[in-house]
């Protein structure tokens, strides 16, 4: 099976961002990665809701938002209607995790739980039967560009073997510091998607790049 690819366009040229959706939806890429962050659970602002309606409205890909914010429950219709396929919530900011993961499901997106370096896999024991995708990050989050954290290995072949023996149907997506060099590795422990930002987008030849990714 081929991994999924998700370029996050954090790293993309916001000043010609039409141009890169539509190297995106000629691409191979399979969704679009959206990093939302508030500068309270992560350090940096990024982008949100209008932005996201912007790219809807010429992305042929599924958006995959990646929530980097606290209290992520108040605004999960709010992305729903601005387009997103698939919401992810961070682990360390949901007291109520299980009760979010419904919410979005009741939403008609795919609900994924994403986890900071720190947090132990170990933690999504009781509810990895109830999300669609776990978010491994493979950097702190909050910046593109960072260096892929070598450990993240050890921890998606955990999560594999937490999703076979609960027979789960989770897929594991890896974010920060993917490229063409690590991302064998990381399939290899047990990944089934991968988001790239400055791999793919500061790159010359982007669309290259996406299918290099893809015949890992
Ligand atoms: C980091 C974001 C990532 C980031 C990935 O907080 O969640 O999606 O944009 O960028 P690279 O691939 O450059 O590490
Ligand atoms: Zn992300």
């Amino acid at each position: 099976m081929k991994p999924i690819i998700a370029p996050s366009l954090l790293s993309a040229d916001f000043n010609n961002l039409s141009n890169e959706i539509e190297m995106l939806n000629k691409s191979n890429a399979d969704w679009i990665h959206l990093d939302v962050m508030d500068g309270v659970f992560v350090p940096n602002i990024s982008f949100g809701i209008p932005v996201i309606k912007s790219i809807r409205e010429i992305s042929k890909k599924p958006l995959d938002t990646h929530l980097m914010i606290v209290q992520p429950e108040r605004y999960i219709k709010t992305f729903k209607e601005a387009g997103s396929d698939m919401l992810t919530v961070h682990w360390e900011a949901c007291t109520h995790l299980h009760r979010t993961i419904a919410q979005i499901k009741e939403e008609d997106m795919l609900a994924g739980v994403a986890l900071n370096p720190h947090t132990p896999v170990s933690g999504l024991e009781d509810i990895i039967q109830d999300v669609d995708l776990v978010l491994i990050m493979s950097v702190n989050p909050g910046f593109g560009g960072q260096k892929f954290i070598p450990r993240s290995l050890h921890r998606i072949s955990q999560l594999r073997e937490i999703i076979e023996r609960n027979k789960s149907n989770a897929l594991i997506e890896v974010d920060g510091g993917v490229n063409t060099d690590n991302i064998a590795d990381i399939i290899r422990a047990g990944a089934d998607a991968v988001v790239a930002g400055n791999a793919i987008f500061k790159a010359e030849n982007c669309e290259d790049i996406i299918t290099q990714l893809k015949q890992a």
